[in-house]
């Protein structure tokens, strides 16, 4: 559910009357950035990541930054606090801004749209961790930028829909043979006693989610490789996980229809997912960058 208060350009305004341009280039072409980041607490979580995350997705559209780390952490804390803390994820989205008609190739001197706003963030649902999700798998049909995190979505939004219209949760995508990512999340496999991850490339979206499930693998000594994953490995699995951040890990019992392994999330899900439990459960009062 929406939280009432928005940050539009400057100003915290209720997010009811909030009203952008017709002419905006995020509403005309996708030409714009965006960020989802989890709250837990009252906290951000890995917030120096989502905005480097944007950074980088803003200097690959060869927009320069609006805002500075600091100042978008005090327009995140700004707006979690207006809208009462506790547990919501934020949405950040920069567009390249309103020009006077619509023309593919932008002017320079546009004002980019600075737009947050947050949503209540509810807990995981219980029988999504005990019994796991269905997943589809189909061609990933994107462009060949999925680094970017662009709100140009049309593709992912199609590739989503086609779980939903199956009855699963995501549509995981393989291209030339290999494994890419979710429709919306990043996937993780296991074979035997290690999990396998496609390297980042210009093919899927860095994870903020896919960094912690690496970093505490590290931690609990499990091994974990970055690289090709191929659709035999996929079908293989003994595991597959979802990473993304809005609801951190999840199990997948079902692949086309068929369970994974023995249909019943693994035992290295339940040690990394417990892991990651406590991580975001000791985050509240920590600083946010
Ligand atoms: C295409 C795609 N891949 C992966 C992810 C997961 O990224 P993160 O863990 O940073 O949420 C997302 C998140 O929305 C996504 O849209």
């Amino acid at each position: 559910m929406p939280l009432p208060i928005c940050y539009l350009n400057g100003d915290f305004q209720p997010l009811a009357s909030a009203r952008v341009s017709p002419l905006d280039r995020a509403f005309l072409f996708g030409d714009a950035v965006y960020e989802v980041i989890p709250v837990y607490g009252g906290r951000p979580f890995r917030l120096r990541q989502h905005l480097d995350r944007l950074n980088r997705s803003l200097t690959e559209i060869r927009m320069t930054a609006p805002r500075t780390h600091p100042e978008w952490e005090a327009i995140c804390l700004a707006l979690i606090e207006r809208n009462g803390g506790g547990d919501q994820y934020l949405y950040i989205q920069v567009s390249r801004g309103a020009a006077t008609d619509r023309n593919h190739a932008w002017p320079e001197s546009l004002a980019p749209t600075l737009f947050a706003y947050t949503s209540s963030l509810e807990p995981v649902a219980r029988i999504l961790l005990e019994q796991g999700v269905a997943a589809v798998t189909t061609a990933d049909t994107r462009w060949a930028r999925r680094d970017i995190k662009s709100t140009a979505l049309l593709a992912n939004v199609l590739l989503k829909k086609l779980a939903v219209d199956a009855g699963a949760y995501e549509t995981i995508m393989l291209e030339n043979g290999f494994l890419t990512e979710g429709s919306s999340t990043t996937v993780h496999v296991v074979s035997g006693a290690s999990i396998h991850t496609p390297a980042n490339s210009h093919a899927i979206l860095p994870g903020t989610t896919r960094e912690v499930v690496i970093e505490i693998a590290a931690q609990l000594r499990i091994a974990c490789t970055h690289g090709p994953v191929s659709e035999a490995e996929l079908r293989g699995a003994d595991e597959i996980w979802l990473a993304f951040s809005t609801r951190g890990i999840l199990p997948v019992t079902r692949l086309d229809g068929a369970p994974v392994a023995g249909g019943r999330p693994g035992p290295l899900f339940a040690r990394l997912h417990a892991e990651f439990l406590s991580t975001i459960a000791g985050l509240a009062g920590t600083p946010a960058l």
